[in-house]
């Protein structure tokens, strides 16, 4: 069976944009014909928030708490914690040796990086370094699959690179290249029009009650053109629409669509009907989430085997790299 990995880092609560960008996909990939490994990459947390790395204990413990709620599941998945995998932080060392600078200076993600966060956590060799750390973590298990967003996909292609590099200078075929799966959802905007984001402000969250998520969308921005309520609107550039082409049934969608061009519906009323579908939708899972809050031992324990199970598969990785390498 081909195997499945991927990782997130330990952000705490998630939102609707890590439920619809990457954890649905985790979950449907866990449910076919794949053996899925997911993990808490709190190694790759540190390369950013080294200031805070006290809280990723409870970060962790957060969006656990979201993943099982929403159907991870450990009789089926792999769930393991990156930091307590020691092999991880070899393999890094040893791709490291092979990995050009330039290749990591070219990485747009790293450019951006630059820019946003400035040159001082940026110019961390750990931050450079992050997708050498990302390959070490696909390698190790040998996964054919990673299901990422699409700001990872410059990544995926370093961690190619190297697979290809490593293999080519040990001539040893150990490293298998991976491949990403690109999640199909529509992008998920905040409540301020930006992409929805922890760190922006402006998220709706899967732990949000249901008063919580009302109060969100009721102020949510959208056609910033329709000031009136009878001006026409344009839904292909309004955040509350692309929620609704998640969160509401094809039929209404075309409604809403319709009449939000032809100033039939105002959004205050299109926003009430996708406030009543989100949290529809979500009520069962958030009960679950009140389950599973009071369960954090177990959680520990699933943790705890997950990183067992994985262990002994990153055991026999590093067998082979090192055979590959030093002989
Ligand atoms: N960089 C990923 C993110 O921010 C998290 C991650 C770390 C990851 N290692 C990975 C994802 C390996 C896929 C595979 O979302
Ligand atoms: Fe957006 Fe709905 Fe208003 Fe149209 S009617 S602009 S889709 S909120």
């Amino acid at each position: 069976m081909d195997r499945v990995l991927s990782g997130m880092r330990p952000t705490g609560n998630l939102h609707l944009g890590n439920l619809y960008g990457a954890l649905n996909n985790w979950i449907k990939l866990q449910n076919e014909d794949y053996e899925t490994f997911y993990f808490v990459a709190d190694l790759h947390a540190l390369t950013t928030d080294f200031t805070h790395s006290t809280h990723l204990r409870e970060e962790t413990m957060n969006m656990a708490i979201d993943w099982f709620s929403f159907g991870l599941n450990p009789e089926k998945s792999t769930i393991f914690i990156q930091s307590k995998i020691k092999e991880h932080a070899e393999l890094f060392t040893i791709l490291s040796m092979i990995t050009p600078i330039s290749w990591l200076e070219r990485n747009p993600s790293y450019k951006d990086g630059v820019s946003q966060i400035g040159e001082k956590t940026a110019g961390n060799l750990g931050f450079l370094g992050y997708p050498v750390l990302m390959t070490a973590d696909i390698v190790m298990y040998k996964a054919r699959y990673v299901p990422v967003g699409a700001d990872q996909l410059p990544h995926l292609e370093l961690a190619r690179e190297i697979v290809r590099r490593f293999n080519y200078l040990t001539k040893k075929d150990v490293l298998l290249e991976p491949q990403a799966l690109l999640s199909t959802a529509p992008k998920i905007l905040g409540i301020d029009g930006r992409k929805m984001s922890k760190s922006y402000g402006n998220a709706i969250y899967l732990s949000d009650s249901e008063e919580e998520t009302r109060e969100k969308i009721k102020v949510m921005f959208t056609d910033p053109q329709r000031l009136r309520r009878n001006d026409p609107g344009r839904p292909s550039i309004c955040g509350v629409f692309y929620l609704h082409q998640i969160f509401s049934g094809k039929q209404e969608v075309r409604e809403i669509e319709e009449g939000c061009r032809n100033a039939s519906i105002g959004c205050v009323d299109c926003k009430n009907i996708l406030i009543k579908n989100i949290n529809e939708k979500l009520r069962p899972y958030r009960e679950k989430r009140e389950i599973w809050k009071k369960r954090k031992e177990d959680i520990l324990s699933i943790f705890e085997e997950g990183t067992k199970k994985a262990h002994r598969e990153s055991e026999k990785t590093m067998e082979e790299v090192r055979e590959a390498v030093f002989g």
